[in-house]
């Protein structure tokens, strides 16, 4: 049956009267009924004019620099990271980008009792020390930092221990003293460390980790035996329904807040470290500037495939301000040491183009001519920093071949031919890939080699087993007059996204985890980002499809979804949208976009098997476009709709 054309509506108001309570998505738990209770007071799909990703803080673009943990772990000192620093600078990666210099785990030695202030490890930092062994200053170490022209970055963890206190096997490098003096995390004292880590000693990066809230409950064994107080977990790794997903936002809203507070330019990172655990697919973004979306990576070519698994589908979900966090690069060691570049290249150009911060974990001293050379590569830094800040898309996807495209705010596109498999693969780019014309001539410039070459249509390229191809390219837009929204996931921000239970995504790479090996079952990826919003496919990656129709382009979101859109500058939006054929629920749904809060169209319900329904409209001066998608009734597990062809006009 076709459905009537969109019909312009003047007021919200009366949209607004047909609001029915919605279940709140994502942040509903079994361990806090309450905080759920709260969130459908506010029905999420309720338009609100305005742009909720988070915008606070300094990272436009992604982090770039270098970090202490894959280089040393807990054994850090002054010298080893002031060699690295000083490397930055001689070698010229700090111009090619990389300017935080960033602690991690390791540079604390206790609180001080009973004011609770964080004294600094003075046999590792002797920089920090004064006359009064308790009373320490970073301040000379980050003035050293800021004198070179650097940035940098401290480590905490979110609850009263730490990771190395939960993890760590060699006592002399975690925090000393007795049972309060080794409490060094946040928890208790987040305003007080966020002062001292900004205001006082100039920091301008924090990372929070969270094992803090997820390891020390009664029964481990370290709590157990008295070596720490319990403090019952809000986290657990293997299942959202058990982790108290409010309590945990809030207290890493709480560090936000206090950055806001004590952070004198507003000059800050703030890293959130919780593996995608604790639905911070839905959060994060909201909070923090890079949130990490998977385990600790390892130098192991299929820990780094389980890591990119985790952000490779989540264009979406990063948007300048606030980034995906596949963790830190392990370029330099182990499959991506000297002897493996091709792995490196592969690592480097998947984390450059998914817009991932660039963190070095690797002891400088160590890097020959050849990584650096790969690390300062400026082709692939610039897709990483482009100012427009959009995630590369996959556009093909399979166990063996993927293929990225990235859209670059001066109209180029960047491509990656990634071979994740065995052997050599032909591997066929098409204009469509691009989204240019395919009967005007592409032109591609090997971002390895400088090399150029042109095609129409399509050009097949052999790509080695775990090789990487990248490419900047430029050609005749197939969308002459406008852009497809999912070429823009940086202008997109999924306010709501429907997930109607956070569950975990089934498509990343299960590898063996070095430190279990095979004993168990196999480690659960802990994202829970299955049924998240996509761009140019399905919430569950198939193709967008209504009534049999393709849509190459096109949002692909769950019903009972808010999408927020930066508006600059176009007049006209429209989409071709309906149920996607892969539901496994009939609807009926209805559309609508918003201008800065007011309707401007909507269509009738729309039921599975309908065709295809257009929807337009007038956003001229329009900032905040939303787009909404409302189910009638319950609309059971899987209801996926298509905003088809999705795009904004002059
Ligand atoms: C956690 C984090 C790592 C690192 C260690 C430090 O495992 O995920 O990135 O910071 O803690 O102990």
């Amino acid at each position: 049956m076709q459905r009537s054309h969109a019909r312009h509506v003047a007021s919200t108001a009366a949209l607004r009267s047909l609001v029915i309570s919605v279940t709140a998505a994502g942040t509903v738990t079994l361990a806090a009924p309450a905080a759920a209770k709260d969130k459908s007071a506010t029905d999420p799909l309720v338009a609100t004019g305005r742009w909720t990703a988070n915008e606070a803080g300094n990272a436009p673009v992604p982090p770039m620099g270098w970090n202490s943990w894959n280089a040393f772990f807990y054994d850090i000192d002054e010298e080893k990271v002031m060699a690295s620093a000083r490397i930055l600078l001689d070698t010229g990666l700090a111009d090619a980008g990389y300017r935080y210099v960033n602690l991690d785990d390791g540079w604390w030695h206790h609180r001080r009792q009973p004011d609770g202030r964080m004294v600094v490890h003075t046999e590792r930092f002797p920089s920090a020390r004064t006359d009064d062994p308790e009373q320490t200053d970073f301040r000379p170490f980050t003035d050293g930092l800021h004198a070179l022209g650097l940035k940098a970055g401290i480590y905490s963890d979110i609850g009263r221990n730490t990771c190395g206190q939960a993890y760590g096997s060699d006592d002399a490098n975690l925090p000393q003293g007795t049972l309060e003096e080794r409490e060094v995390g946040l928890f208790g004292h987040i305003d007080q460390d966020i002062e001292l880590y900004f205001a006082e000693w100039g920091f301008d990066y924090v990372k929070v980790d969270g094992c803090g809230i997820r390891a020390f409950g009664a029964d481990a064994p370290r709590v157990a035996a008295g070596t720490y107080r319990p403090l019952e977990p809000l986290i657990d790794m293997n299942s959202v329904a058990r982790t108290d997903i409010p309590a945990v936002r809030s207290l890493f809203t709480d560090v936000s807040e206090a950055l806001h507070r004590h952070s004198p330019d507003q000059d800050y990172v703030f890293s959130v470290c919780l593996w995608g655990s604790s639905d911070v697919r839905f959060w994060g973004k909201q909070v923090g500037n890079v949130s990490r979306t998977s385990n600790d990576i390892t130098p192991d070519w299929t820990r780094m495939l389980t890591n990119f698994d985790t952000t490779v589908t989540r264009a979406l979900y990063a948007q300048p301000g606030s980034w995906n966090d596949p963790d830190m690069l392990f370029v330099g060691q182990g499959d991506f040491d000297a002897d493996h570049m091709k792995e490196a290249r592969s690592h480097f150009a998947l984390w450059a183009i998914t817009n991932a911060p660039l963190l070095i974990g690797y002891d400088l001293r160590e890097a020959n001519a050849d990584q650096v050379t790969l690390l300062s590569n400026e082709g692939l830094i610039a897709l990483n920093q482009d100012e427009g800040g959009h995630q590369a898309v996959p556009v093909f996807l399979s166990e063996d071949v993927q293929i990225l495209v990235k859209t670059l705010s001066d109209g180029d596109k960047a491509v990656a031919l990634f071979n994740r498999g065995f052997a050599p693969v032909d591997v066929v780019l098409t204009a469509d890939h691009l989204k240019m014309r395919d009967d005007a001539p592409i032109r591609l410039t090997d971002l390895w080699t400088g090399e150029t070459s042109e095609f129409r249509d399509e050009i097949e390229h052999k790509v080695d087993a775990r090789e990487t191809l990248v490419f900047r390219a430029e050609g005749s837009r197939a969308l002459p007059d406008g852009i497809y929204l999912s070429e823009v996931p940086g202008d997109v921000n999924v306010a709501e996204d429907g997930v109607p239970f956070p569950t975990n995504d089934p498509t990343i790479h299960h590898g063996i985890i070095p430190w279990t090996g095979t004993r168990g079952a196999y480690e659960l990826p802990t994202y829970a980002g299955w049924g998240g919003a996509q761009a140019d496919r399905t919430p569950f990656s198939q193709p967008l499809r209504i009534g049999g129709i393709v849509f190459d382009s096109g949002l692909g979101v769950l019903a009972n979804s808010r999408l927020e859109v930066r508006n600059e500058g176009f007049e006209r939006f429209a989409a071709n949208v309906g149920i996607d054929d892969s539901a496994a629920s009939a609807g009926p749904v209805r559309f609508e976009v918003y201008g800065d809060g007011s309707l401007l169209a909507s269509t009738e319900a729309i039921a599975f098997g309908d065709s295809v329904t257009p929807i337009e409209a007038d956003v001229d001066g329009v900032r905040v476009i939303e787009l909404v998608v409302r189910a009638e009734g319950t609309p059971g597990l899987s209801l996926p709709v298509v905003w088809g062809n999705a795009r904004l006009l002059r």
